[in-house]
């Protein structure tokens, strides 16, 4: 990468579509002032899926072919820009949906051909861990928590591409694991928002649910149990009752809510303990995810921070799921660093850090490492 990058202003395209969203963004960043989000264009799939019980790749990969191009003439008309006045193209290149995948990392090799344009693959959990970074300026090393319906797990984010993973799930995300409690409970979907609203009139301590792995060791986590345990409670309560009533379906939710919460604290306690151990100056705990939209654990994981000393940082919804924003941001971080553009491949599965023992849950959503 030329040396000019690491100071000079940065205008760059990012493209994502390793799920089911289809986005583009343009971010300007000038050294010294705030990073500007110029557009961000996310189009959703929900509807495409609906009638599957999840994301089915083969339909995900061919929407994405389709309309990746019109997401990224979008997100430069939006920004009042043409290709000319842009300086590199960051593209998501894994993990995820490798259909998807593959979708955006040929649009963007053949724009990068066609221009000249440099090009950089970007990491999908790397955009989600810098986002802290995009939308508060934190300072490395901060402790993040990425919750979704296709990720779930604890980062110490060290740098651009230096992350600790500290612990994970080893079966279903949170996100999943409330769209599944959904559907058994007969809420519509997305299921998070439809559980938290059931869950207010709830009392959480009338089923008694496990809270999974928690009498383990280490920040790994499980949500597949859990799903079972409110499957089970439901049949018993249909059982006695003949049906399931307004206020059982309450209580499951509201118990359902209680177990994620206090299990992702308390994972998160012990994510912050070995975190603290770095010495941080100013210590940041920061979530990314749709599922970090529940205010109960959202109130959760604010106590959790303020109990070890730490700021407690989550972005705007629209920047917590998935986007092509972080992807571009992530882009201007490694160019920042000094990293070279040269090759990446389209990988399905790529974990943040090497190091740390894989992941074996792969949902819905794709693979989780
Ligand atoms: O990050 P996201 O938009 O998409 C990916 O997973 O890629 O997260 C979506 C997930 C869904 O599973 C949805 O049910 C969950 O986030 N969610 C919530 C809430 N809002 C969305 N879960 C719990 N409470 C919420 N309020
Ligand atoms: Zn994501």
């Amino acid at each position: 990468m030329h040396p000019l990058f690491q100071t000079r202003p940065l205008t760059v395209l990012g493209i994502e579509s390793s799920c089911d969203d289809t986005a583009s963004a343009v971010i300007q960043d000038a050294p010294g002032s705030d990073p500007v989000i110029l557009s961000s264009v996310v189009w959703g799939q929900t509807e495409l899926h609906a009638d599957f019980g999840g994301v089915v790749p083969e339909l995900a990969a061919r929407a994405h072919a389709e309309k990746l191009d019109l997401a990224v003439e979008a997100a430069l008309a939006q920004a009042g820009m043409t290709l000319q006045q842009i300086d590199a193209i960051a593209v998501t290149a894994g993990p995820g949906l490798i259909g998807g995948v593959l979708s955006g990392v040929m649009l963007a090799r053949g724009m990068a051909a066609a221009t000249g344009l440099p090009l950089l693959g970007v990491n999908h959990l790397a955009g989600h861990a810098l986002t802290p970074r995009l939308t508060d300026g934190v300072d490395f090393p901060y402790l993040m928590l990425l919750v979704s319906g296709g990720h779930c797990q604890f980062l110490i984010t060290h740098g651009p591409e230096r992350f600790t993973r500290l612990g994970g799930t080893i079966d279903d995300a949170p996100g999943e694991a409330f769209d599944k409690v959904a559907k058994i409970l007969g809420l519509p979907q997305p299921g998070g928002p439809a559980v938290e609203r059931a869950a207010q009139a709830g009392d959480p301590s009338r089923f008694p649910l496990p809270r999974p792995l928690l009498d383990r060791p280490g920040c790994d986590l499980s949500f597949s149990g859990l799903k079972t345990a409110v499957l089970r409670a439901r049949d018993a309560a249909v059982t006695e009752h003949g049906g399931l009533r307004v206020q059982d379906r309450a209580d499951l939710c509201a118990g359902f809510q209680a177990a994620v919460s206090d299990v992702l604290a308390e994972k998160s306690r012990r994510a912050l303990a070995a975190y603290l151990e770095l010495a941080p100056a100013t210590p940041v705990f920061a979530v990314a995810g749709g599922v970090a939209a529940n205010q109960s654990l959202r109130a959760a994981l604010t106590q959790a921070a303020a109990a070890a000393g730490a700021q407690f940082i989550a972005p705007p919804l629209a920047l917590c799921t998935d986007n092509a924003a972080m992807i571009a941001w992530a882009g201007i971080e490694q160019m920042r660093a000094g990293k070279s553009t040269a090759d990446f491949v389209a990988r399905p599965r790529w974990p943040l850090d090497p190091s740390a023992a894989p992941l074996i849950g792969s949902g819905k959503k794709g693979a989780k490492a």
